[in-house]
């Protein structure tokens, strides 16, 4: 299967900690809303690592089960799902092949589809996605906030909570212009205190997005420009949420 994989592989914690600015509440309200349309029970939090949004679904009464391809995120996602007494099925799976069961409905946060940094790794996913999925199942990603202002343009950045410092470098890759080197350093007080890794990126904008749904067995249901549910999609950045239906 996989070669070696590290996210945040020492300090799991990190992770949430340092990205624990985002709106997950509303981002749980926005899946709810689209959920209770599609009358949806069971889904499937793809690339889950510590599943932030699984718990809370968890808690709102959905079937929730979980993939990714960290042991220490998904080690911390079953240790938080204890502390707040939630059952959630957990699974150590690549999320370019696999099968764990028939869902209603699956959703992958925060830009997580980059992994799949080949067409070909997407049309895999993608087709495994649709296997995982009943008739009619939905398949929601989340691309609202890219790791980048623009696809082709180094940047780098950083986000501060308390004395922890998460910074990241977005580098586009020389040689393809669809593909980018994305590295990141956790500091505790300005220490190094995880490895430093780096992941490479695929661009996906939404004319790519639109074939390979096609391609694979999906409709393009929704699409919003963000957890607020607007439908006006930014212009100058492509990021977006699509809602694709299983036909
Ligand atoms: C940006 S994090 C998102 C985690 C979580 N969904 C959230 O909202 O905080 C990206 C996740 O993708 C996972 N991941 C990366 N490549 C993967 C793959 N091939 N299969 C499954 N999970 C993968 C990482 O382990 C990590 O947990």
């Amino acid at each position: 299967m996989t070669k070696k994989f590290s996210f945040f592989h020492k300090h799991p914690e990190l992770y949430e900690k340092g990205f624990d600015y985002r709106k997950v509440d509303q981002q749980v309200n926005f899946l709810d809303k689209v959920f209770l349309k599609y009358k949806v029970k069971s889904v499937l939090d793809i690339a889950c690592g510590h599943t932030p949004q699984g718990r809370k679904l968890a808690k709102k009464g959905y079937k929730v089960t979980g993939i990714d391809l960290s042991g220490s995120l998904l080690k911390l996602a079953s240790k938080r799902a204890k502390e707040e007494g939630v059952k959630i099925k957990l699974y150590k799976k690549d999320m370019k092949k696999f099968k764990v069961g028939k869902f209603d409905a699956a959703y992958i946060m925060f830009s997580s589809i980059l992994h799949m940094n080949k067409e070909k790794d997407l049309v895999s996913h993608f087709k495994s996605v649709n296997s995982n999925l009943k008739k009619g199942g939905l398949y929601i990603i989340d691309l609202s906030s890219l790791p980048f202002e623009f696809p082709n343009k180094p940047a780098k950045y950083s986000v501060k909570k308390g004395d922890l410092t998460t910074e990241m470098i977005y580098a586009p890759s020389k040689t393809s212009k669809s593909q980018a080197k994305f590295t990141c350093i956790s500091l505790l007080k300005d220490k190094k205190v995880n490895e430093t890794f780096s992941i490479v990126l695929r661009y996906l904008p939404l004319v790519l997005l639109i074939k390979l749904a096609k391609q694979t067995g999906f409709e393009v249901k929704e699409l919003y420009k963000d957890f607020t549910r607007s439908k006006t999609l930014n212009k100058k950045k492509e990021e977006y949420i699509a809602v694709l239906r299983k036909k």
